[in-house]
């Protein structure tokens, strides 16, 4: 996965020829489509029907070295307002690359459904994220490779399965049929789990998931064709304007004060040091708002509105500028803003090469339904960029493929809204 997504970076064919990207900033697999800060101090409205939980998990679910028994706090938050008992059903949300806070709120679907199903809302909270973390806090989790050595999907999906037999057993719902759900990544550790547990959940629900994302199955270039789809679809002359920005950046960059022109027609909060500042800053924006680009807002829209219109001027730097406070709104300065910074080096986990990567490692690539069994709904949106790697057809009668033309990326799993796409 990352080596691809690493070479969508270096190719980055569509909107630019010579961005050479060091940094990894795609958006991440994140149902939420908000950027997460700070995970360890947030508080959320807990009611009657909505506990928290912790389970001391298992360090290493996979040998039997007597420091695999170690166990770190797991938290999981149940909603029990629906729930008939006993035999009715229990739906886990599998929390994905974010603490699982907001996700009792975000994930409107299970709220909006768990009712007609008299279930049991479950969500558990990823390893390495939020309040579940091993050696004490994240700082030590995060340290090197001895700690990060259990950060990985198939421990995590192996976290989830232990702690779904505990609320089986601690509820008396033996025969309590589980549905696992997620999105995006956690999506793909749905899918997963199903396939490789398949005794302990009955099915699975993966919205955006891309579960097709290596590198012989799926083209790399993929992801931005669909980014690049979203803003043609939108205005042909906005398409024109960002494709041509990247080398005239470039040109102005390459002047003897280049740099300095560029901080002064972006407004930048500090000097700029390299153009790739700029670039990295506006690629973002673009990839964000094309994987996001959702109803009733429609970022995109914004972003195009602001460059098409010229309020600063008719050239390309001033239109992509007008494209950037069309978005952003007005502050006092952009690009290299604290606050920007911040967001960008507080998403624990992903950018990281090795460690967020190893989650793709290991799992089988292709769903053979012959030898899997079943019972997987793979929901996609065909404007969110990771459909590109998304199970779009129909497998067998009970692998099945659901999508929306114009869904964004985990929009299925949102509240309910009359601005939803067919
Ligand atoms: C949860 O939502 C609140 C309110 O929107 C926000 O301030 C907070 O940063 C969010 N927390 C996470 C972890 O996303
Ligand atoms: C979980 O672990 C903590 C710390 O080791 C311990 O105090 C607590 O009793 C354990 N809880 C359960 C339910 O085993
Ligand atoms: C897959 O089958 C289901 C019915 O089982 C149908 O609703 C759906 O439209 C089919 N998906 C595709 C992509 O044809
Ligand atoms: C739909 O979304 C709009 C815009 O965010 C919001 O104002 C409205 O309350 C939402 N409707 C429902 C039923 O949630």
């Amino acid at each position: 996965m990352y080596n691809s997504l690493q070479c969508f970076l270096s190719l980055f064919l569509i909107f630019s020829t010579s961005l050479t990207a060091t940094k990894f900033n795609f958006p991440r697999l994140n149902p939420s489509g908000v950027h997460v800060n700070d995970p360890t101090t947030i508080s959320m409205p807990l009611t009657e029907d909505l506990k928290t939980f912790y389970y001391n998990q298992t360090l290493d679910h996979f040998n039997y070295r007597p420091d695999s028994y170690t166990t770190f706090p797991q938290r999981y938050l149940i909603n029990f307002k629906y729930w008939a008992g006993a035999n009715a059903p229990i739906f886990v949300y599998l929390g994905a690359e974010a603490p699982i806070d907001n996700s009792t709120t975000n994930i409107g679907f299970l709220n909006e459904n768990a009712g007609s199903f008299n279930a049991l809302i479950v969500y558990i909270e990823h390893q390495y994220y939020g309040q579940s973390v091993s050696f004490g806090s994240l700082e030590e989790a995060y340290k090197d490779a001895s700690t990060l050595g259990y950060f990985n999907s198939a421990q995590a999906i192996a976290d989830y399965t232990e702690i779904i037999l505990h609320i089986k057993k601690k509820y008396q719902a033996k025969n309590s049929p589980v549905i696992v759900i997620g999105g995006s990544y956690g999506g793909m550790l749905a899918s997963w789990l199903r396939l490789k547990y398949p005794h302990i959940a009955l099915g699975a629900l993966a919205s955006s998931a891309p579960i097709l994302y290596f590198d012989d199955i799926t083209p790399e270039s993929g992801y931005y064709s669909i980014v690049t789809k979203n803003f043609r679809e939108n205005s042909e002359t906005c398409y024109e304007t960002i494709k041509n920005s990247w080398s005239k950046i470039d040109k102005v960059a390459s002047l003897p004060n280049g740099l300095s022109i560029l901080s002064e027609r972006f407004n930048t909060c500090k000097p700029l040091s390299k153009s790739y500042e700029l670039k990295n800053y506006l690629e973002s924006i673009y990839i964000y708002v094309g994987q996001y680009n959702a109803p009733p807002s429609y970022p995109v829209t914004t972003v195009c509105g602001g460059i098409d219109a010229a309020y600063f001027g008719s050239d390309i730097l001033s239109t992509i500028y007008g494209g950037v406070v069309a978005y952003k709104g007005n502050l006092p300065c952009y690009v290299n803003s604290q606050a920007n910074l911040l967001s960008e080096t507080n998403t624990h986990g992903w950018p990281r090469p090795h460690w967020i990567t190893t989650y793709y490692g290991g799992h089988d690539k292709k769903l053979v339904p012959q030898r899997f069994g079943s019972n997987i709904i793979f929901s996609n949106g065909l404007s969110d960029p990771y459909s590109i790697a998304g199970v779009l057809e129909n497998i067998s009668d009970s692998l099945v493929a659901l999508y929306t033309i114009k869904g964004s990326h985990c929009l299925d799993l949102h509240c309910a809204n009359e601005t939803d796409p067919e």
